[in-house]
């Protein structure tokens, strides 16, 4: 299986560590870094042009989502074990480790999901809100709606494990 393109730009290349799973279709554009066993799935676009983007540790960023940054000093960053659902938009914004953004949901400038925070499939979080850890936002715009149960606080823990497991399959086929 082929791995995903890579592109330079104004002088820096996306640096991918070995382990890391980027499917095809992904691409990767300039100041970017994935770390081990982190996955970059199908049709991902990871602009790192005006600013960086760094991909956490065993981290997932599902199929098609869109990562880009503020110019300026607006990086994208994502932690370590971070769950980053299908279709998610992330721009200039920081999830922490073990961070879970659901599914298609839009993130905006400085915005922050907190270590353990939750954002809902579909939401869409404002600049410079804070998810806080324990929240679950929902809506449009994004709003705190509830306590996280303990059933979600042990998907947010145990889900990107499970992705990394799935990642490293994929990843023996580029072998
Ligand atoms: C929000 C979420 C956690 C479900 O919460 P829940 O409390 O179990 O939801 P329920 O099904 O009991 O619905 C409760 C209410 O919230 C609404 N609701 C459910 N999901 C919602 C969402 N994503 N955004 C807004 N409202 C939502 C329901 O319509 C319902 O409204 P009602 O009371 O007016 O009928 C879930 O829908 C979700 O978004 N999970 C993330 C999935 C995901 O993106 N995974 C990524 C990996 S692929």
């Amino acid at each position: 299986m082929e791995r995903g393109n890579s592109y330079s730009f104004r002088g820096k290349s996306p640096k991918i560590a070995d382990t890391a799973f980027i499917a095809p279709g992904a691409q990767l554009i300039g100041d970017v870094e994935i770390a081990d066993r982190a996955s970059v799935w199908f049709n991902c676009v990871l602009r790192g042009d005006v600013c960086h983007i760094r991909i956490g540790a065993r981290s997932n960023i599902q199929d098609g989502t869109v990562i880009h940054v503020n110019s300026g000093d607006f990086p994208t960053l994502v932690g370590e074990d971070v769950l980053i659902g299908h279709k998610v938009m992330l721009h200039g914004c920081e999830s922490q480790a073990r961070a879970f953004v659901g599914r298609s949901s839009v993130r905006m400038g400085t915005c922050v999901v907190e270590t353990g925070a939750m954002v809902a499939a579909g939401a869409f979080l404002p600049p410079g809100k804070i998810a806080r850890k324990g929240e679950l936002w929902a809506g449009w715009p994004a709003k705190p709606i509830r306590a996280m149960t303990d059933e979600e606080a042990a998907m947010v823990v145990n889900g990107p494990a499970n992705y990394a497991e799935l990642a490293a399959e994929f990843r023996r086929l580029q072998d």
